[in-house]
């Protein structure tokens, strides 16, 4: 599988490429390069094939080692980048070029100034730290370098990892859906939190 199309020298998914660098004690984000384009896509499925770190998720975790799904999300990823509604990073550990993760901004909306927040971490490095670390340099972005004035996320409420990464980053939790997602035949609620550019 190659990253870059037959007869041409540019990048298959430059906008993805072109995200910026974010960098704190730990972990880093970044941009879906091509020199990493079939290790991500492999690591990519690895991850959502791992029910612990999908039980909670509004979809059902991945066949195993479904690399064309992988290749889809990342173009998902470039397509986002492209229309300006999603910017997702890619989480490596310093000096490694291995993913381990991703944080994402999404339903990003310039005329309300606010987006959605998602992420995920390899259950191999839960409980270190970097979940929040990850999350607050995404944060930092969003209010910083995007000037963004709300960040939401929606969570299930069983999920006490995410919801404490969430509260320890200032989040309030603003309400809840009940039963608003359907996974694999069981009802999932929503608790809905929100960040204001101001309370952090
Ligand atoms: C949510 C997630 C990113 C947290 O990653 P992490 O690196 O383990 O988180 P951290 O180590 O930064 O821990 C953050 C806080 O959560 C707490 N925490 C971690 N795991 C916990 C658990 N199972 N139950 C309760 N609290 C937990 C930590 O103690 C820490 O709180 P503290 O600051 O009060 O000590 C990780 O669990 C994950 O990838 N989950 C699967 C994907 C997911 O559910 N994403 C969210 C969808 S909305």
């Amino acid at each position: 599988m190659t990253s870059v199309e037959p007869g041409s020298a540019e990048p298959r998914r430059p906008h993805a490429a072109a995200l910026p660098v974010l960098e704190a004690d730990a972990i880093h984000l970044g941009p879906w390069l091509a020199e990493t384009a079939d290790e991500d896509a492999e690591a990519l499925a690895r991850l959502h094939a791992d029910a612990t770190a999908m039980c909670y998720w509004s979809t059902e975790p991945w066949v195993p080692g479904d690399r064309a799904r992988a290749e889809a999300y990342l173009d998902a990823i470039d397509d986002g980048a492209k229309e300006g509604d999603l910017r997702q990073f890619a989480a490596r550990l310093p000096g490694s070029s291995a993913l381990v993760g991703w944080v994402t901004l999404y339903r990003i909306d310039l005329t309300h100034r606010r987006a959605e927040i998602g992420y995920l971490i390899d259950t191999a490095l839960w409980g270190r730290g970097l979940g929040r670390r990850m999350v607050g340099l995404a944060l930092d972005h969003a209010f910083e370098a995007m000037a963004l004035h709300t960040i939401e996320a929606d969570v299930d409420p069983r999920n006490a990892a995410s919801c404490r990464v969430l509260e320890s980053l200032g989040f309030q939790r603003e309400g809840l859906l009940r039963q608003r997602w359907r996974t694999g035949g069981e009802l999932q609620d929503s608790a809905i939190y929100g960040l204001i550019a101001d309370e952090r």
